[in-house]
């Protein structure tokens, strides 16, 4: 059963530790009686109610650890099996134990806790690389099971397709189109592999025409063409234009006059904000709100109460001076289709939802068009005639503005739609198609509750896209919850090498050797970080890397896509910045 186990100075409730038992075992469902999991997101639930381990790689590893303490169940299994390789067992195979009825549905997900068990952070990534990742079953007929009865196969799965192959399929490199069509052929797949194999697929028709690189099917980062140009380059101010009482936009061209790369629809920009009087630059990213493929770019700021950059620019930014740009990134982008498309903002997240509506005006797009924005009032309503204009000049196209507390000025039908918030009830409300994509970008709890209502109004999951303008969700699978800290400098002497900048966070930290990864870096700034493996496998913690290059130790298992890095097993070499 799970337990709390200290680590790296946090509780982990994990239910990696088993211990053999004797006698029968009723197998559920769910979970063998006596057995349960810690962290039901990654492990347990019907499609991996029974992990299977191989006695054979037990031989395999004492051997490459050089280890003799590895006693049944070190690798988190519940069924310690002779035979039933790897490289024989194919995903479909339903095997009959006692007088249960088992079906092979995925290999076993790499996961840090497998390496926490046995003492070796490496075992996640040795796991994959040594092609010896064991499996999950679920359970067709419960019944009770014992160790040492016969392990009778009863049929073989659809495409004969190995728990070693399809392994290699989502995370090495490598693989073919037609072993990701095989592989989708599978009913007894369970769904998060198929939904990784449909997303590799996607990849694989988009790279006919385009040059994304990394495996989509460990993270959406990796689905990005590369970025335009590397690091930063020097941009020219254009144009200074408010668009409301507390947002104003800053037209940028290329210091050569050259066109600038175009953008997708949804991008963003990272810049470098210099304060008055020499201090170091601020870091700041901000959505492309202008039409893409002009040769040009614009950013629109909201100026912050005490926020550094936005007033900085505010104050001291003219015509003709230049702004330090990395290239455009990010992956909240209008995605092609025929299919409707909902652009809902709040405030001064109606930037990247603003570039997808002009992109669909460039197109004359003939899809049906839903753009919702909620604002405080007139005075705070950016970009009011410029979203009034696109919306006309589109043939299927409406919008909804929604007022918080309209004033006087503000005209009925005219200005806005409505006097009310734009919120999940009137979301669920409005009559939006079901088969609609959904952008959304606003304050977190806004982007939470219409989330939620969209999903629970009918629209896929999937469908639904969000941008946050700041620090994403953090993934920490197993450990337990603790009161959220600001990010700050970490604790102890400061470092003495390179500069790494968080952008997202607004955080500047001299690196320090003592921490073994810009991952655990950043963890010691409470910094909102996403991993899941630890050791270059599974890319949770795949993301942009602004400017300079780092050092890999281990080597990732698959590289990520380019301009991407794996935070978990790397360390600057020189100043970095991430999109973190
Ligand atoms: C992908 C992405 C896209 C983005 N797009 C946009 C965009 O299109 N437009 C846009 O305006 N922003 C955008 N942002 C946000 C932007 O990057 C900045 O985070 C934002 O402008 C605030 O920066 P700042 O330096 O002005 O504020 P910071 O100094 O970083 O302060 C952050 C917040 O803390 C508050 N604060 C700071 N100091 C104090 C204090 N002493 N007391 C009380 N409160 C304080 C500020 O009011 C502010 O709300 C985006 C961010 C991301 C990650
Ligand atoms: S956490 Fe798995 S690759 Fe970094």
């Amino acid at each position: 059963m799970p337990q709390d186990v200290p680590w790296h100075g946090r509780t982990v409730h994990t239910g990696v530790y088993k211990q053999t038992v004797t006698g029968p075992r009723m197998v559920r469902r769910l979970n063998i009686d006596g057995d349960g999991q810690g962290d039901l997101g990654g492990h347990g639930g019907e499609q991996r109610a029974v992990l299977v381990y191989q006695l054979d790689s037990y031989r395999h590893w004492e051997k490459e650890l050089g280890r003799d303490d590895l006693a049944p169940g070190v690798f988190g299994e519940n069924f310690t099996v002779a035979g039933l390789p790897d490289d024989e067992v194919c995903i479909g195979d339903r095997y009959r134990i006692g007088e249960a009825l088992f079906e092979v549905t995925q290999p076993r997900v790499t996961c840090y806790r497998v390496g926490l068990r046995m003492g070796e952070p490496r075992m996640a990534a040795l796991l994959v690389a040594h092609h010896r990742p064991g499996f999950y079953l679920r359970v067709i007929e419960e019944g009770e099971v014992e160790a040492a009865q016969d392990i009778v196969k009863e049929s073989t799965g659809p495409e004969a397709m190995t728990v070693e192959e399809i392994d290699r399929v989502l995370y090495l490199p490598g693989h073919t189109r037609e072993q990701v069509e095989r592989a989708l052929r599978i009913p007894a797949l369970s769904p998060g592999w198929q939904g990784s194999m449909k997303t590799l697929l996607e990849q694989d028709e988009n790279q006919e025409g385009g040059s994304s690189t990394g495996s989509a099917g460990l993270n959406a980062a990796a689905t990005a063409a590369p970025p335009a140009w590397p690091g930063f380059r020097p941009l020219t101010v254009t144009r200074i234009h408010p668009e409301s009482r507390s947002v104003f936009s800053l037209g940028l061209a290329a210091a050569d006059g050259s066109p600038l790369p175009e953008a997708l629809p949804g991008q963003f920009i990272t810049v470098k904000v210099q304060p008055e009087g020499g201090a170091a630059p601020l870091i700041r990213s901000y959505s492309l709100s202008g039409a893409p493929g002009t040769g040009a770019y614009r950013i629109s700021v909201k100026v912050e109460p005490h926020g550094a950059a936005s007033n900085e620019l505010r104050a001291h930014i003219r015509v003709g001076d230049h702004l330090e740009a990395a290239a455009p990134r990010g992956t909240f982008c209008l995605t092609r289709g025929d299919n409707p498309v909902v652009l809902l903002s709040a405030g001064v997240g109606a930037t990247p939802v603003l570039a997808m509506l002009h992109s669909l005006a460039r197109d004359q797009s003939s899809r049906q068009v839903w753009w919702l924005h909620g604002a405080r009032d007139g005075t705070e309503h950016p970009f009011a005639q410029e979203s009034r204009d696109l919306i006309a000049a589109l043939p299927n196209a409406r919008a909804t503005v929604y007022y918080s507390r309209p004033t006087d000025a503000d005209r009925l039908g005219v200005d806005y739609t409505a006097a009310s918030r734009l919120s999940a009830d009137v979301v669920r409300r409005i009559g939006l198609p079901t088969d609609a994509d959904a952008y959304l970008c606003g304050p977190a709890a806004f982007m939470d509750s219409v989330t939620a209502s969209l999903v629970d109004y009918g629209l896929d999951a999937s469908r639904v896209h969000t941008e946050i303008f700041g620090s994403g969700a953090a993934i920490t699978p197993g450990i337990k919850a603790a009161a959220a800290t600001a990010p700050h400098q970490p604790a102890g002497p400061a470092g003495s090498g390179p500069q790494v900048s968080f952008a997202r966070t607004g955080l500047n930290v001299p690196w320090n050797d003592a921490q073994e990864s810009l991952l655990e870096l950043a963890e010691a700034c409470d910094v909102p970080v996403r991993w899941s493996c630890r050791t270059g496998v599974c890319h949770t913690c795949e993301l942009a890397l602004m400017s300079g290059a780092v050092d890999y130790s281990p080597d990732p298992v698959e590289p990520p896509g380019e301009g991407n890095i794996l935070i978990c097993c790397s360390k600057p070499a020189g100043e970095v910045v991430l999109d973190l």
